[in-house]
């Protein structure tokens, strides 16, 4: 995802310099050109060499170092002005003062200060030093010079307090990086509304109705906009997946919950996709309390919750486009076209659940889009790709 993208990854002193070893290791294996500076505080958390070994590029961390292999260009400018992108990661306060003040006496902020690229910030710090007005204020400051601010995870720190100031994971601050540059950015200016998941209808307070759903579908398109540069929204229900970097989640629980933040939503974006697997029907009743056991058998009764789809299609604006999904396990393709008419769609995603590779849970989908102008079948590929693949068909449309 990489491939070609030159990224400068500056580690300034804080006991979370540890996970950028991951960090590099990541991006290597995503075949980026990653290099590494680090101020000389960093360098008593975690070595040069750690970095150089995973990079198999020369790490820096003093303003005077020279390449060998280049005496023209030195590295204290050439390693900013050559980046696609930089991530500083862990920023002390220190740093993050330097960067805000335009000072230079140091490899970290001295290769900042001529870069061109996008540069991500990611603090990292005692949650009081982070909470300091100073901070704030100098963080504030970078951010209206256009540097991209990573706010910190909220936990136990390594200072003994807890709150926020910790470094967010290796692979998170990976998704940051890869919505920077990963992608060609052919979804920026439009707005997209996914929805993702299962439905849960309580029956009462300890048994409710679901599906397999795990989302991982929903989720993937959500990612795919956000990489392509799309603003997103996502309606999940509840799954245990994390939310894609730069993705707007709201969280929903019933059909009904569904329904409403995605009418709230629907009219304000561009293009809508309905991955969920909203519940069809609901308990009438809902117990206050836990049902006890009867000995004879019992029924619940169920009433029909509200079509979304169909609800948010028979509103579609004019340049909107609403895509649906459609789940079978016979008749595909008839039952799925179905869909296409009486939803007021412009493509049905249609996937079978007995084909292999493909459905819930899984990583992986075979669906083949049905527009009215025809069907497209897709291979066996992974949700990402699939999800990219309907992204294409819909900007084609
Ligand atoms: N859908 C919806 N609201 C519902 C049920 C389904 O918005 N109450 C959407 C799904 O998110 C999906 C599409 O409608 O995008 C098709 O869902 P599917 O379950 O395959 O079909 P249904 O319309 O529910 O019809 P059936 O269950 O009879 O196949």
């Amino acid at each position: 995802m990489l491939k070609g993208k030159n990224i400068l990854l500056c580690v300034s002193g804080g006991i979370a310099a540890y996970k950028m070893a991951d960090v590099a290791s990541i991006l290597y294996k995503l075949e980026a050109d990653v290099h590494v500076c680090m101020t000389k505080n960093a360098e008593k958390f975690i070595t040069a060499e750690t970095f150089s070994v995973l990079t198999k590029n020369k790490v820096y961390s003093d303003v005077f170092d020279e390449n060998p292999d280049d005496y023209v260009n030195v590295p204290h400018i050439s390693l900013g002005t050559n980046a696609d992108l930089i991530l500083v990661a862990p920023a002390s306060a220190d740093i993050i003062g330097k960067l805000a003040g335009g000072i230079a006496d140091d490899m970290v902020s001295t290769v900042v200060l001529p870069a061109r690229c996008p540069i991500l910030i990611a603090p990292s710090m005692n949650v009081y030093m982070y909470e300091n007005r100073i901070v704030q204020d100098n963080l504030k400051k970078l951010k209206n010079f256009g540097f991209k601010i990573i706010e910190p995870a909220t936990g136990h720190l390594a200072c003994g307090y807890d709150g926020k100031g910790k470094l967010p994971s290796p692979e998170a601050l990976v998704e940051e990086i890869l919505l920077e540059v990963s992608s060609e950015k052919d979804l920026a200016g439009k707005k997209i509304l996914v929805n993702a998941g299962p439905t849960c209808e309580s029956i009462d307070p300890v048994r409710f109705i679901t599906n397999h759903s795990s989302g991982k579908m929903g989720y993937a398109l959500a990612k795919a906009a956000a990489l392509r540069g799309g603003e997103v929204t996502l309606v999940s229900g509840p799954v245990s997946l994390d939310t894609p970097a730069g993705v707007r989640r709201i969280d929903v629980v019933t059909a009904q919950d569904m329904y409403e933040a995605m009418t709230e939503n629907a009219p304000d974006n561009d293009i809508i996709i309905m991955a969920a697997a909203v519940a069809d029907y609901t308990p009438v009743n809902t117990a206050d309390q836990k049902i006890k056991k009867s000995d004879g058998d019992m029924q619940i009764e169920l009433k029909r919750t509200n079509d979304i789809l169909k609800t948010v299609g028979a509103s579609k604006k004019k340049n909107q486009k609403i895509i649906g999904f459609s789940m079978e396990t016979e008749n595909l393709l008839e039952n799925s076209r179905k869909k296409l008419d009486s939803k007021n769609c412009d493509m049905i995603c249609a996937n079978s659940l007995r084909t292999p590779g493909a459905g819930y849970q899984v990583d992986t989908n075979i669906i083949t889009l049905i527009t009215k102008e025809g069907n497209t079948e897709l291979p066996l590929m992974s949700k990402l790709e699939a999800a990219n693949k309907i992204f294409d068909h819909i900007l084609e449309m």
